[in-house]
């Protein structure tokens, strides 16, 4: 009798053991499901990289051939969780066959520049950096040509990238074949 109730009891205390592992597992998926997909989209933000998108600069016939326009447009910063518009510009030059977009800093220390009609000169107030209109340096510390952003020209609006390139080694030597003293 004794050992009846006692097979009994083992047996109650293995059910007992059995549906309590069944529980926790069951527990621990459902936690693994809804908790993954929270801490994902809670870090994901941080890992992200930006994206590389385009800008469009509007219509390019609306440019002035040959003379750099100021173009102010919008952009969206993603900083971790937070997206913010922010302002930004170009100066961008049209020309018959192309159109070249310059990163609006200038090559020295970075400082905003401005197109100058009168002497048809790009003019950093800086330290007095002078670029002509296809961004070679004619006078003043900066080392190199303007920065140019990839564009391409799709139905006829302009598309900039907003990594700023060097120029090319072709195009630098350019430059300086046009700085060197006429012979
Ligand atoms: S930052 Fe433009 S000349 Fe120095």
């Amino acid at each position: 009798m004794q050992d009846n109730n006692g097979a009994h009891t083992e047996e109650a205390s293995t059910r007992r053991r059995f549906f309590a592992r069944l529980f926790w597992s069951a527990m621990g998926l459902v936690g693994l499901g809804i908790g993954v997909p929270v801490i994902g989209y809670f870090l994901s933000p941080v890992f992200r990289r930006q994206r590389k998108s385009e800008v469009d600069l509007g219509e390019v016939g609306s440019l002035a051939l040959e003379t750099p326009q100021r173009v102010e447009f919008a952009i969206r910063q993603r900083d971790g969780w937070i997206t913010r518009t922010a302002r930004a510009i170009a100066w961008v030059v049209r020309r018959k066959d192309q159109v070249v977009v310059f990163d609006p800093h200038c090559t020295h220390l970075g400082c905003p520049y401005h197109w100058d009609k009168q002497s048809g000169r790009f003019f950093c107030p800086c330290h007095g950096g002078v670029f002509d209109v296809e961004g070679c340096v004619l006078a003043g510390p900066p080392p190199r040509p303007l920065d140019v952003y990839p564009s391409t020209v799709r139905n006829g609006r302009l598309y900039v990238t907003l990594s700023p390139l060097r120029q090319t080694e072709a195009e630098v030597r350019r430059c300086v074949q046009r700085r060197a003293p006429q012979a």
